[in-house]
């Protein structure tokens, strides 16, 4: 019997991760946790107050509930964690190791944790990063995502702890705001293309980086947690492919349907970030051990994200 936590839940993964695990294992065999109080929950789901740095609690929470999977998505992002290093170095890093510590005594079975493109550095290949490519990144919250994809390997190797990852790349979603990342900036586009027609982005028009719609990045989250034990090649994390645009390109797609569209580019301090990121990523080693392939590009996210967002927002654009 498969039964699950997932931490940082009510984040712009967790929300909509938790809502498909719901559909797939039931809502029986799902806890939800966020260090936010519970009003601010909004899913249909047992919910627990849990900050992961507190792993006596979070220990607690997994032995009396007999977890079997943790989902571990609680963390800072890129951009809060560059004015905030201490404190995303210490949510980023130290949970996750005190999680794979635990995970053997407790008995879990298995657990997902998110990596993300920003351990590559300006050294990687930029354009299709092959699995392999050099991992020295210039920001602080990739350095603690190469040491989070350090202590997979090691727990997986040393311990046999049955932890998977994911590269993600940027993604992009209408149900929930993201939380301070360095690729905000292609979900807030669509909201201020129906609100106000006219977007001031925070990165430079060329700023090539690798995206994913939410569906596909919960999908590949899914899949690979399901794959056969025996199919997982990577115990670091997977790369993973959805698309791959500038900001000059996302407004080009948006002004096929919303003609009056107008963006400026005023890069801050994001841009230095966004720089060392790879311009797209090469996924032959997931698709070849759990069959991963993307389904949305840019036409059809786009296509995707106006349509829902101008329902939630009620601006109509057609
Ligand atoms: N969103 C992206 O584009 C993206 C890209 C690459 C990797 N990731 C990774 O995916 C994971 C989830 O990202 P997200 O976009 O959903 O982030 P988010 O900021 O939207 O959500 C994180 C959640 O963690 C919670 N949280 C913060 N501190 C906590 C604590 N001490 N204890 C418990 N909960 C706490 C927050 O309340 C929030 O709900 C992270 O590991 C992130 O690094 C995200």
């Amino acid at each position: 019997m498969t039964k699950i936590l997932v931490t940082g839940a009510l984040g712009q993964i967790g929300s909509e991760l938790t809502t498909k695990l719901i559909e797939v294992y039931g809502k029986d065999n799902v806890i939800a946790t966020d260090i936010k109080n519970p009003k601010d929950n909004h899913l249909d789901v047992t919910y627990r107050k849990l900050d992961v740095t507190d792993i006596e609690t979070w220990s607690d929470l997994i032995k009396s509930n007999e977890i079997t999977e943790v989902y571990h998505l609680a963390a800072m992002l890129s951009a809060t964690a560059a004015k905030y290093p201490l404190k995303g170095w210490e949510l980023n890093t130290a949970p996750l190791l005190g999680l794979l510590n635990m995970a053997n005594d407790l008995g879990i079975e298995k657990i997902f944790w998110p990596s993300s493109i920003a351990v590559y550095g300006r050294d990687a290949v930029k354009d299709f990063t092959p699995q392999g490519s050099r991992k020295n990144p210039q920001s602080l919250y990739g350095i603690a995502k190469v040491s989070g994809e350090g202590f997979c390997e090691l727990y997986n190797k040393e311990y046999d702890v049955d932890v998977r990852s994911i590269r993600y790349p940027g993604l992009i979603s209408w149900k929930t705001l993201p939380g301070g990342g360095t690729t905000d900036y292609a979900v807030d586009i669509y909201y201020k293309a129906l609100e106000e027609g006219y977007y001031s982005c925070f990165l430079s028009e060329d700023t090539e980086l690798p995206m994913m719609y939410m569906d596909d990045a919960v999908r590949a989250t899914i899949e690979l947690m399901q794959a056969p034990k025996e199919n997982i090649s990577v115990h670091s994390a997977y790369n993973i492919h959805g698309t791959a645009f500038t900001p000059k390109q996302i407004a080009q797609e948006i002004k096929k349907h919303i003609s009056n569209f107008e963006i400026e580019y005023n890069p801050d301090y994001r841009q230095r970030i966004a720089d060392s990121w790879p311009h797209s990523i090469n996924d032959d080693v997931a698709n070849r051990d759990w069959g991963w392939k993307a389904e949305y590009d840019l036409e059809k996210m786009t296509k995707v994200m106006l349509e829902k967002l101008s329902d939630k927002l009620k601006k109509p654009y057609k």
